[in-house]
């Protein structure tokens, strides 16, 4: 498996598809700042601090292309965020790895999406209850 980066990815929470709230599952789309490391397609768990608020939350983070939509070929960057549902449009955050859970996979329905979707949540706080989380980021 390949290293996770021992930097946080830093990015901009930026529109998304909208889709995620509709589903249930509201993500904050982060658009990487120039030079940043993003790791490869995958699901992962790990840490979302905000220097605007110097709150670190639990989230489980898809990388990927959204296959099961047919988005693009565009890799897009998705946070959920177990234990905050503020708006964070415009804010500029830091992701910091903690492990990578699966491949991203094709669901055949939305169902089937939400039903994983909601498994590496529950894996990704277990894991994350086990680890110390990073200090909170200077403003
Ligand atoms: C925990 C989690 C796991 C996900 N796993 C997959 C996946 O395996 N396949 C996929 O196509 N999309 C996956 N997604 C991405 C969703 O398709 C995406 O969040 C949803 O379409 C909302 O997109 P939007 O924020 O651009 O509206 C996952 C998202 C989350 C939060």
């Amino acid at each position: 498996m390949p290293e996770l980066p021992s930097t946080p990815l830093v990015g901009t929470v930026v529109h998304g598809a909208g889709r995620g709230r509709g589903l249930g599952f509201p993500t904050a789309n982060l658009s990487p700042a120039p030079g940043t490391a993003v790791p490869p397609p995958a699901i992962y768990s790990g840490w979302l601090a905000r220097p605007a608020t110097g709150g670190v939350h639990r989230a489980t983070v898809s990388i990927g292309t959204n296959p099961t939509f047919g988005d693009s070929t565009e890799v897009h960057v998705e946070v959920h965020c177990h234990d905050t549902s503020d708006d964070l449009y415009g804010e500029r955050v830091e992701l910091w790895f903690v492990a990578r859970l699966r491949d991203t996979e094709k669901f055949a329905t939305v169902d089937a999406l939400l039903a994983a979707a909601r498994e590496d949540v529950r894996r990704s706080d277990a894991l994350l209850a086990a680890v110390t989380p990073p200090r909170a980021p200077a403003p």
